[in-house]
């Protein structure tokens, strides 16, 4: 990601958006002056080459499946994430509470994750079959992971 990329969090529900302030949130619907620029609301790994087991637990793994069986007629990509390379825990004092989704740094869906029900993972069943797939996850206790792939 771009280090000049500015970051628009949502004090109501947590949504990052890049770049633009929004009219409304995405997710929750609240206003502009409910977002706060905040350069910091995506943690960075110390060392992207040599990750800590924290780290390794946070950050999303993006996979994405060109053949999908789901939607016929071979246009429908698969985004899978799961966080993380070591597999976070989902217990109800510490679990992965969203995934958000962005297309070219435009959001396209939020997955609520149950602690009680989910894996900490999800899937989309993309049209789209170019361009740059973000992943932010929500830790309840760590905050906010990114991982990102190429459809
Ligand atoms: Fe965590």
């Amino acid at each position: 990601m771009e280090c000049s990329m500015k970051l628009y969090v949502c004090s109501k529900c947590g949504h990052i958006e890049f770049n633009d302030l929004p009219d409304a949130c995405l997710v929750c619907g609240a206003g502009a002056g409910d977002f706060a620029e905040d350069a910091d609301a995506i943690n960075k790994p110390a060392d992207a080459a040599d990750l800590t087991e924290a780290e390794k637990k946070h950050i999303p793994q993006v996979v994405v499946v060109r053949e999908c069986g789901l939607i016929p007629g071979g246009g429908c990509y698969d985004v899978h994430v799961k966080v993380g390379e070591i597999e976070h825990v989902m217990e109800p004092n510490h679990y992965i509470k969203y995934i958000d989704y962005y297309l070219d740094n435009k959001f396209i869906s939020r997955v609520w994750l149950s602690p009680e029900v989910c894996h900490p993972a999800a899937g989309l069943h993309l049209k789209a079959q170019s361009g740059t797939i973000s992943a932010i996850e929500n830790c309840n206790k760590h905050g906010n992971w990114l991982g990102q792939a190429e459809l």
